[in-house]
Formats: structure tokens, sequence, C-alpha cells
């Protein structure tokens, strides 16, 4: 059995288990004082001040959210300093001055929409490995200094893609021959015992080769193409035709000792059918297409909606989607950042797969998913 953990709307009973473990960690902190307590620290790398001091309450709370955090010199501090590159955020000399440089780079009013995460986000000197967590954690530490978040319930702010018109596109030819040369000897070969008409359905190795087209335009993908730059195909995880998943992913009936080989085969005939359909075309003028947006480029994960985020020590989105580190996003120095090992794999729409230890084909033991934060930023949980 595995167990996923995520965040998503299609696992509402995981998403309990997680925000379980938000509410557990919330209550560490919670006490009897309800006030927020201030960011102390900017984990590794902090930079004491001892500059003039700040001129206004605003300024105190940018440098205890904002400055504090950024200014080492593992972050913005080692070029938006004084006598570094404008603008000078984490001036240490001033920080009047930093304050002031600051406001240029940033939105208060929606912070995820400062410049200041903008230009991070277009892979502007992102501090971890996940750009993700940069983002969110500078739109935290903004978001703190707007001081907007005492007893709210956090929001899903709704924002309109961008707009992608469709392309060319290859379309499936009407009449049967391409198919015919190319996928279906491979299909009556090899699934004929079983696909063909009052077989199991579908019929891809129908004796009637116009339903045998039929039946698998709907399982071959036209963008399992060949690799444009090298014009080769290497079988990958993307190759999304049914035809070649039935083979790599589940080992339906593989007619090599590996399916990976298999595999192979059916695509490569996938590849010389898409071979002979030319260059891609404008789609004919009286279809009707939607806009060429997908899930998950465009569209918004509307899923940490409702949910109440103040006082949280530590708190885990998974959205790095790939490495091997989940990221505290939380804002709470220092990050008690998530290192995972064993059976653990990214799922899409933000999530963990831990699944048990299991033995490779080649015989190596994979020990059983775990994420864990290290002990020692556990214990210099200053908060706690
Ligand atoms: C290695 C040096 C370096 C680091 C580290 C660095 N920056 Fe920059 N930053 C620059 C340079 C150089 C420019 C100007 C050129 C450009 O716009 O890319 C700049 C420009 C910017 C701008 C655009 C300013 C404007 O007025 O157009 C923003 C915003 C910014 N940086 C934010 C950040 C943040 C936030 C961090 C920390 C996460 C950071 N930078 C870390 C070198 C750095
Ligand atoms: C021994 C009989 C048998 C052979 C041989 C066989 N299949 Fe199947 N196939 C089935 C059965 C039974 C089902 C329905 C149950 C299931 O989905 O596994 C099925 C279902 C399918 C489906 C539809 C279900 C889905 O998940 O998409 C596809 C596609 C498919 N097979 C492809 C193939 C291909 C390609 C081959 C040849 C390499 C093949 N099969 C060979 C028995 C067979």
């Amino acid at each position: 059995m595995k167990t996923i953990i995520r965040q998503g709307t299609r696992a509402p009973a995981a998403l309990f288990s997680v925000f379980a473990a938000l509410l557990f960690l919330a209550g560490c902190n919670s006490g009897e004082s309800t006030e927020a307590l201030p960011n102390t620290g900017g984990g590794s790398n902090t930079v004491s001040y001892s500059g003039p001091a700040p001129a206004t309450d605003d300024v105190l709370n940018f440098k205890r959210s904002v400055w504090d955090e950024l200014s080492g010199q593992n972050k913005c501090g080692a070029c938006h300093n004084a006598g570094g590159q404008s603008p000078q955020f984490v001036h240490e000399g001033d920080i009047n001055i930093a304050y002031a440089q600051a406001n240029t780079i940033v939105n208060l009013s929606d912070p995820s929409q400062s410049e200041m995460v903008t230009k991070v986000a277009g892979g502007h000197n992102c501090w971890t490995t996940s750009v993700t967590a940069c983002t969110d954690l500078l739109t935290v530490y903004i978001s703190n200094w707007a001081g907007g978040s005492e007893g709210s319930v956090k929001t899903v702010e709704l924002r309109a893609p961008n707009i992608q018109d469709v392309n060319n596109t290859l379309t499936f030819p009407s009449d049967a021959d391409d198919f015919a040369n190319t996928i279906y000897p491979v299909l009556t070969q090899y699934c004929s015992d079983c696909h063909t008409s009052n077989g199991q359905t579908p019929y891809i190795a129908s004796s009637d080769v116009d339903i045998a087209y039929d039946q698998s335009k709907s399982r071959i993908d036209l963008n399992d193409g060949k690799d444009p730059v090298t014009d080769e195909w290497i079988l990958t995880d993307e190759a999304s035709s049914r035809l070649v998943e039935r083979l790599r992913d589940d080992r339906h009936n593989c007619w090599d000792a590996d399916c990976l080989d298999s595999a192979t085969e059916m695509l490569a005939a996938i590849q010389a059918f898409i071979d002979r359909l030319g260059d891609p075309e404008p789609i004919p003028s009286n279809l009707v297409t939607s806009k060429a947006l997908n899930l998950a480029n465009d569209g918004l994960l509307a899923n940490a909606g409702g949910r109440y985020e103040d006082n949280v020590i530590a708190l885990y989105e998974f959205k790095a989607g790939e490495g091997p580190t989940a990221f505290d996003t939380s804002g709470i120095s220092p990050p008690l950042d998530l290192t995972l090992s064993g059976n653990v794999g990214w799922v899409g729409g933000w999530g963990i797969d831990i699944g048990p230890a299991f033995e490779t084909e080649e015989g190596d033991m994979i020990r059983a998913g775990k994420a864990q934060a290290p002990p020692l930023t556990a214990a210099n949980c200053t908060p706690c």
C-alpha cells in the first residue's frame, strides 16, 4: 500500500493528515499568548544591524519581516547591499534607506505580485533549489510586513491565465493507409489473441483495419513524436500514447522479457506513423477549438483556501515537484525543511508519494520512504 500525502482536492483524507500535522506544529507555538512572535533570526549568514534606528514602526516591521530574512550574504544581501546593486533594499548601513528602496519593489496590497517576487520567479537568484519555495517565502515576508494576516483565513487569489492560441497541429488522416503500414502490424502480431472484433475491446487488432484504426486513434498521442532537435526517440516517461503506457507502465501482455523493449517497439511504430503525417497544419476553420491552456502550466491550484495559517511554525505545500527537499514556507526561521529519503516520489498537483521498502530488479533494497527535518534544525527552533 502506498500512502499519498498531498494537499490536493483529489485526496481529502490525506489532506486532513497534512492539515493535522500543521495544527500540531502550530500548537507548540500557541500557548496562552495570542500574539504572533516576531521572527528572531534570518537563519545562517545573519547580518547584525548597527545603523540608525528605524524611523517609524513600519520601518521596524519591515526590518523584522523582510530585512532580517534577506540581508544575509547567501541571499539578496550579496548584491543589493549598501554600495551594491540598486535597489538597495537590504542596505546594511541604514535600515531607513533599505526601507525606502524596498518600497519601490513591493506591492503591499497584493504581496505575491511584488516585483521582488516576480523578479525571483523569473529565475533571479533564488537561494534554495526550488524557485517556488523562494517566491512563496518572499510573499510570506512581504505579507508579514504588510501585517494583514492576523486572524485571517488564507484565501485563494484567482488570476486569469495568459491566453494562448492553438498553434498548428497534426491531425489523424481520414484513411487507414499510414496506420496499416506502421502501427497495425505490431498490433496484429502481438495483440490479436484478444483484441479482435468479437473479442476483448478495444478492437485495436481487428482483422478489419478500419475498425482497428478507429479504435486506436484515441490511444495514440500525436505529441509522441521524435525529439525535433536530435531526431531520435528514446523511450521516456513522457510518451503518453495509451498503447505505449499499457506496456511500459501496466506491463500488459508484453512480448519481450523486458516490457520496456516492447514499449520501445510500439513507440517506434507510432513514431513511424507520425513521421508520415508531414508538418503540423493550421486547424481547419470549421472546427471549434478552445484555447491551448493546460492544467499543469496554466491551472490554478485552488486548494489552500479557507485555512487559518496564523502562528504556524512550519508549512509544507510540496510545491517543489522535484529534488530531495520539501521546503518549509512558513517564513519562520530557521526553516524546518524536510529531507526526503527512501521510496518517496513527487506527484503532480503538489504532493509526495511515500511508499514502503522494496527491492529493485537489480536486487538493491530501497528503504521505506521518509520525510524528515534534521534534528539539529528542530533543536534550534527558537519559538518552541
Ligand atoms: C548576484 C547578485 C544578485 C543577487 C544575489 C540578487 N540580485 Fe537582484 N539584481 C541583481 C542585478 C545585477 C540586478 C539588475 C539587473 C537585472 O535587473 O537583472 C538586479 C535587479 C533586481 C530587481 C529589479 C530591480 C529594478 O528596479 O528593476 C529586483 C526586484 C531584484 N533584483 C530582487 C532581488 C531579490 C529579491 C534578491 C534575493 C532573493 C536578489 N535580487 C538577489 C543582482 C543580484
Ligand atoms: C491475453 C489477452 C490480451 C492480450 C494478448 C492483449 N490484451 Fe489488452 N486487454 C486485455 C483485457 C482482458 C483487457 C481489459 C482489462 C484490462 O484493462 O486489463 C485489455 C484492455 C486493453 C486496453 C484498454 C484498457 C486500457 O487500460 O487502456 C488496451 C489499450 C490494451 N488492452 C492494449 C493492448 C495491447 C497494445 C496489446 C498488445 C501488445 C494487448 N492489449 C494485448 C487482454 C489482452
